[in-house]
């Protein structure tokens, strides 16, 4: 069993198999020319796989690939179906912006993918393009409608900004509830990427612009292996508040991040990490599980933004981190 120093049991991990993206959103990427991590100095699919086996074996029950945008990593199903024949019991999800799920989301159903969480930020296509820095409204709507059709479960993520996507949260709510899919609304991550200027709506400010459609909103009882808060609409609907900003989930947080450098990191907040990178390309599994243990020992007990201090900014972007 993974422990950490305040007695945290973790059976979560998050893989970030490239820090690129064919996105350019306002609340992750730099607004100044940056370069990407050499492709040479990332790990293979196979050392990814080399410590995903760790983990699995110390007692990891769910793997989430992310990135970047992970699908622009080549051959990603090849790497889904490694970790599902490995053992196929293994929550197996993904999170994506969606715009290259047309071609793939039948690949990555039939490699054994059981779930996909997909970004979605507004239903308008000037605003999406204004987020994400390029038109991708239609080409994301085909791709969830994809992934819906092949038999993946989805999750929209929607991370609403003051002034930009703030008058989209109902459209994107009823959007999901009429397809079936659960949305999650994200309170923005400061971040010193992210473009200047930009503010996020926090979780009252949501609930609030929610409640004038559906008035009649009840809190769901937590569950604590999810960041986020649920919340029930009178029939039946369930949405989440992911409220990085209160440090309700830090306390039974389970999860622990591998990026495609072979950084592990314990918490989206921290500006520390420790490399597995030697390890795995020696062969050398005892250090790489050592390494484990070791970043699981230093892993803070809450993030820094759920801290009373209100400018506290990460130093690390998501598309490096994965999320
Ligand atoms: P499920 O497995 O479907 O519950 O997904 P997930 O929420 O674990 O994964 P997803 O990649 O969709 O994460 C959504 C977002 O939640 C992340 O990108 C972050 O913005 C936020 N989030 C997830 N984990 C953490 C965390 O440990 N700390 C903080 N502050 N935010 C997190
Ligand atoms: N704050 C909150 N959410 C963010 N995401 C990316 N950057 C940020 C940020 N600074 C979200 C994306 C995606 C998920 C992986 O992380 O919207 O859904
Ligand atoms: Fe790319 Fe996701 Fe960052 Fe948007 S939030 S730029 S889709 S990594």
């Amino acid at each position: 069993m993974l422990l950490d120093g305040f007695g945290r049991k973790h059976d979560y991990l998050r893989v970030s198999v490239t820090e690129r993206c064919n996105f350019r959103c306002q609340y992750c990427m730099p607004e100044k020319p940056f370069s990407w991590v050499p492709k040479e100095n990332l790990l293979s699919y196979e050392d990814l796989f080399k410590f995903i086996k760790i983990g699995i074996d110390e007692g990891i029950k769910k793997v989430r690939i992310t990135g970047g945008e992970p699908l622009l990593r080549d051959d990603l199903d090849y790497f889904i179906k490694l970790i599902s024949d490995y053992k196929n019991d293994i929550d197996l999800a993904l999170t994506t912006n969606g715009f290259l799920l047309p071609q793939m989301a039948q690949k990555l159903k039939d490699s054994g993918l059981k779930r996909i969480n997909i970004s979605l930020d507004t239903l308008n296509q000037e605003r999406a393009m204004k987020i994400a820095q390029k038109d991708v409204l239609p080409t994301v709507l085909d791709g969830i409608s994809k992934a819906k059709n092949v038999g993946l479960k989805i999750k929209i993520n929607c991370v609403p900004l003051k002034n930009i996507n703030d008058i989209d949260i109902i459209d994107v709510l009823d959007f999901c509830k009429e397809e079936g899919f659960t949305v999650r609304y994200i309170e923005f991550m400061e971040n010193s990427f992210a473009k200047s200027g930009a503010k996020g709506l926090k979780a009252d400010e949501i609930l609030n612009i929610i409640k004038t459609k559906y008035p009649n909103i009840k809190k769901v009882p937590r569950d604590t292996s999810s960041p986020a808060q649920y919340y029930m609409l009178e029939d039946g609907y369930e949405f989440g508040i992911i409220e990085p900003h209160k440090d309700d989930f830090c306390s039974s947080c389970n999860r622990i991040r591998l990026t495609a450098e072979g950084f592990l990191i314990p918490c989206l907040y921290f500006e520390d990490a420790m490399s597995i990178k030697d390890a795995i390309r020696a062969n050398d599994i005892e250090k790489a599980t050592q390494i484990l243990k070791k970043v699981l020992q230093n892993k803070p007990e809450k993030n820094k933004w759920s801290t009373k201090d209100d400018n506290k900014v990460s130093s690390r972007a998501f598309y490096e981190t994965g999320g």
